[in-house]
């Protein structure tokens, strides 16, 4: 690989190499105690023109573990603020020798987009564009997911939420289509679904209760407010009766349903505290595998 922009397309024997060598990289750095000199001499930019708590924060601490210098571009005192172009600010930063680009932009395929105007070998790694992939989180789910149940094939899988803006929704649908998951079911509002001509391959419905019987994976998403109108947005209330997950739902899920949710939480919207902080959420070892999975993915972009 020299980029990552999307999971579509991408083989299971690629997401296993890469979910492998996360695994791997926990190990000798036995959790983030261990420096390791992979990266060294190496450059990692994140240029995030979008908010970001994990995304950000582990992209940087996995360049770090490996080695790697980084810089964290800040939006808000850079030169976009003065009407510079997309374009000229890459090519500006190319010029300083980066040997990465680790990019989060609202509009869909601006990843590629980069790719397209490089000037340098830099690498681009797509940090979520717009509604379209967030393929790092696509693969840390998949690894969370195998921890606990590396029998993809037998597994029913239920994605609740806004779907139709959810660029985490289609990495994972990529992902553990590729990992030959058995079962798909999408969950939503009708207005917060995608097309169904755009996953054929899914369970489209928009009964909560029906769609988490017997799952064995249920994840959650939060409402995508940014990129609706305001007068599309649910009431919270409503949409809690209809779309929240709570003890009474869960219990209504395979036994022992891994619940999982890729940040951030809005509690009592999508998820209630009982069900975000009780024994079945793995919300937390999601955001411990982003590290790994990120290491994993820069390490396989840029090692020499
Ligand atoms: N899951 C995720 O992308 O979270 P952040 O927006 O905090 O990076």
């Amino acid at each position: 690989l020299r980029h990552l922009t999307t999971l579509e397309h991408l083989p299971r024997a690629s997401i296993e190499r890469l979910l492998d060598r996360a695994i791997a990289l926990r190990d000798a750095c036995a959790h983030g105690t261990r420096k390791l000199d992979t990266l060294a001499g190496r450059t990692v930019l994140n240029l995030f023109f979008e908010p970001s708590t994990r995304t950000r924060t582990s992209f940087e601490l996995a360049a770090r573990r490996l080695g790697a210098d980084v810089i964290n571009f800040d939006i808000g005192f850079s030169s976009t603020a003065k009407g510079e172009a997309l374009y000229d600010t890459l090519h500006t930063l190319e010029a300083m020798h980066l040997d990465a680009i680790v990019v989060r932009h609202k509009v869909s395929g601006t990843p590629e987009e980069l790719v397209r105007h490089a000037m340098s070998g830099v690498s681009v790694v797509n940090a979520g564009d717009g509604n379209r992939a967030h393929p790092t989180q696509g693969l840390l789910d998949a690894l969370t997911i195998r921890q606990h149940r590396p029998d993809f094939e037998n597994l029913v899988v239920t994605i609740c939420g806004d779907i139709r803006h959810s660029r985490v929704a289609r990495s994972d649908v990529h992902a553990l289509s590729a990992m030959g998951v058995g079962e798909i079911r999408f969950c939503g509002p009708a207005a917060l679904l995608p097309e169904a001509s755009e996953f054929p391959q899914c369970r489209y419905t928009e009964d909560f209760d029906s769609a988490i019987e017997g799952a064995d994976v249920a994840i959650m998403l939060r409402l995508q407010k940014e990129r609706m109108a305001a007068t599309d947005l649910p009431d919270e209330g409503a949409y809690f009766r209809h779309y929240g997950l709570d003890a009474r739902r869960l219990a209504r899920a395979a036994k022992g349903c891994l619940v999982m949710h890729p940040g951030p939480l809005n509690r009592g919207i999508e998820i209630a505290n009982e069900v975000a902080d009780g024994a079945q959420s793995r919300i937390l070892e999601q955001v411990a595998n982003g590290v790994f999975v990120r290491m994993a993915v820069l390490a396989e972009l840029l090692a020499r």
